[in-house]
Parts: structure tokens; C-alpha cells; sequence
């Protein structure tokens, strides 16, 4: 049976972006995870094309006075400034980043109690509205950019909790987890969470390492990329 004239289902390969959060590379927990989340993605999914992001390492505009300016100015009816006109562009970029792909990965450590500065640089960038989330009619955010493409979280901490206050102590997995399901409307996967991370001897510290990649190869090989949105 032939397709009605001008619709062409130009199968691609599934898209995945690869946000990571830590700094420390091959020293990484949280990117030792993710690659081993990668390779069994990989493996069940063979086509996925892997976007890496690496959020210490490359460019990242910054978000700061002009760029806060920029991001409110269409709410107050403002004119944007050239200089802002230029951050918008590149903001812009970011988001189209993401809104490329058909699913995401965030690997990151727990950095005092929420996430490292470098990946929340990265959120005020990409988290913008009508681009990423929209408003309903009772003023509730809903979310635009993860729409129908699922979104797995890798998460490190070396010992988040000590018992007095954990509902204020966690502020990156709630935090995160309302981020990409919440507000930007991910389908979130069960998060891997990897703690206590720090032990006191190396054989510990190995034991840990290796569960936590079992852990996420797991998760990897449970991940499914829809390939609906793979159309060109
Ligand atoms: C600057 C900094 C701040 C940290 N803050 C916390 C924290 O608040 N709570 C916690 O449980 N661990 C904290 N940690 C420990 C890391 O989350 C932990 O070592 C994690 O396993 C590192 O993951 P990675 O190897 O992927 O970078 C911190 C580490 C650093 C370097």
C-alpha cells in the first residue's frame, strides 16, 4: 500500500542525550554509570544515537543579568536588546538541543544537597517558558519539552541523609525528578540511586562501584526509546 503523497516516514535512528553532571571524567561514579547504562541501552537498542553533553567541558552560554532580562521581557511587553537578542539566540540553541533528541539521560553527583553549579547552569538555560513548559488554563505548568520521550536519572551521593531532616536535606533527587517529569514532561524512569558512596577502604569503595554499574546496566537494558518521533 502506498503512502498518501507528500508523507514520508523516513525512519532515523532514536536520538538519546547524554547530560553529565560530573566533573571528575574517568574519577566519575555517576559516568561510570551512565556508560554502563549506555552499553546496555545499546545493546537492546543498537540503532540509538548518543549525544554526549558534558556540561563542565563544553560551551554553555551564561544565564546571567541580560539573560534574566530576556527571559521575562516578552511578559512585560519589553523590546530585547541586541546584546539580549544574542543570549536568546543561544539559549535557543540549547533548548533545540534537546528538543532533538527522543530521550535523555542526566548522570550527576549530589553536590551539598542539590546539584553541581555547571548542570544547574545548564537547567536555567534550558528550562524556559512556551519553549519547555506552557501554562493550562488554571495557571498549572505543564510540560512541553519532554513530551512522549522518556528521561532516566543517574544519581550519586555520598551519604545524603543523617536523619534529622531528610525532607530538607535531598535536594537533588525530588529536585530533578520534578525538573524532568513535573515541569518539563519526561516520562521519568524508576531513578537510579546510588548512595552511601564514600566507604573507607578501596575494596569497599569497588564493591559499591560494581553494584552501582550493575544497577545501571539494569536500567539500561529496561530503557526503551519510542521511536515514534523518529520520523525526518
Ligand atoms: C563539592 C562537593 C559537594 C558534595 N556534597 C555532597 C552532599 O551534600 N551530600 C552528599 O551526600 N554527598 C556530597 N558529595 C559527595 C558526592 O556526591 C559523592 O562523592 C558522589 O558519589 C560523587 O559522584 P561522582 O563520582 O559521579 O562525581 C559532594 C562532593 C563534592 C565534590
Amino acid at each position: 500500500m502506498s503512502e498518501p503523497s507528500g508523507v514520508h516516514h523516513l525512519a532515523r535512528a532514536p536520538r538519546l542525550l547524554w547530560v553529565e553532571g560530573s566533573p571528575k571524567g574517568e574519577r566519575s561514579l555517576s559516568t561510570a554509570c551512565a556508560s554502563a547504562f549506555l552499553e546496555a541501552t545499546a545493546e537492546s537498542q543498537p540503532d540509538v544515537a548518543v549525544t554526549h553533553l558534558d556540561v563542565w567541558r563544553d560551551d554553555l552560554p551564561e544565564f546571567g543579568g541580560e539573560a534574566a532580562l530576556a527571559k521575562f521581557a516578552p511578559l512585560f511587553g519589553e523590546t530585547l536588546t541586541d546584546e539580549q537578542v544574542g543570549i536568546w539566540q543561544q539559549v535557543t540553541e540549547q533548548i533545540e538541543l534537546v528538543a532533538a533528541h527522543d530521550a535523555v539521560l542526566v548522570s550527576t553527583p549530589m553536590w551539598n544537597w542539590s546539584v553541581p553549579y555547571r548542570l544547574k547552569q545548564w537547567i536555567d538555560i534550558i528550562v524556559q517558558p512556551l519553549a519547555s513548559f506552557t501554562l493550562d488554563a488554571d495557571l498549572r505548568h505543564v510540560g512541553v519539552l519532554g513530551v512522549g520521550k522518556p528521561a532516566q536519572l543517574i544519581l550519586t551521593r555520598s551519604s545524603a541523609y543523617d536523619g534529622r531532616a531528610p525532607e530538607l536535606e535531598d535536594h537533588q533527587q525530588p529536585y530533578l525528578e520534578f525538573l524532568f517529569g513535573s515541569m518539563l514532561g519526561f516520562e521519568l524512569a524508576e531513578s537510579v540511586v546510588i548512595e552511601p558512596t564514600t566507604a573507607w577502604t578501596p575494596q569497599e569503595r569497588e564493591e559499591i562501584a560494581a553494584r552501582a554499574v550493575e544497577l545501571a546496566t539494569e536500567a539500561g537494558r529496561r530503557f526503551r526509546i519510542n521511536s515514534t518521533t523518529g520520523q525526518a
